[in-house]
């Protein structure tokens, strides 16, 4: 089985967690593709949703998905989206699609973060996947030169904005044994954004499709 298929046996599985009438919160990605579509068909069945970038807002306008600003919602029950990597803790690394911002603030609004993925995101430490973050612009170089005292090697995904205007430096080599105290101390970092570490807020429930079905971690 492909890893794409497997990434779509996730994604319809978690559509067991929405429940009618839900405003859904939705993450951003090739695996939250699959689970849009899978939205559409119950899209009688919800409200509508929240959405973490211009391209998942775009692909549920385009199903008949209503989408509503964040601000006018009281908070969220669930959230649905991918990850680069996740560890058994459920601390993930995300950021691949560069929608990361809008992705944890969404995560953090709602009280169950499911995590879609295919098995190979289940990794026993994270950091292999070079670490995502979004900088302002101006502050670019000496947030890099500020990562590389934490021994990673910052690359400049060139040519790439976010939804918000900003850049994203994909630190490589980053050892990351302690994700919480990790993120923490990058969140100190003055022009970083957002880190894509997920660790003081990790997914709730992990969803990962395998070639025999399904595997929950939780
Ligand atoms: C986007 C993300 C995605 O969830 C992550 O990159 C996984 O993507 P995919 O489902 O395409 O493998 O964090 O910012």
């Amino acid at each position: 089985m492909s890893q794409d298929d497997k990434k779509k046996r996730a994604a319809e599985a978690a559509i067991e967690y929405i429940e009618a009438d839900m405003i859904v919160g939705v993450g951003t990605g090739s695996t939250v593709n699959h689970f849009i579509d899978a939205l559409a068909g119950i899209k009688g069945k919800i409200d509508g949703a929240v959405s973490s970038s211009e391209a998942s807002t775009a692909r549920m306008k385009a199903h008949g998905i209503r989408v509503y600003d964040l601000n006018a919602t009281g908070g969220l029950s669930v959230y649905v989206d991918g990850a680069d990597e996740s560890n058994q803790h459920l601390h993930l690394i995300k950021g691949g699609g560069g929608a990361l911002t809008r992705e944890k603030i969404v995560a953090g609004a709602s009280e169950k973060f499911i995590c879609i993925c295919d098995d190979t995101k289940l990794v026993p430490y994270l950091g292999k996947f070079p670490l995502p973050i979004e900088v302002i612009p101006m502050a670019r170089s000496f947030v890099a030169r500020e990562l590389a005292k934490h021994g990673g090697r910052p690359v400049w995904r060139e040519g790439f904005i976010t939804d918000n205007g900003n850049v994203i430096l994909d630190v490589h080599d980053m050892e990351i044994m302690d994700p919480v105290a990790l993120e923490n101390e990058l969140n100190k970092i003055p022009g970083i954004v957002t880190v894509g570490i997920f660790a003081n807020r990790p997914a709730d429930v992990l969803i990962l499709g395998t070639d025999t079905g399904i595997k929950t971690i939780q």
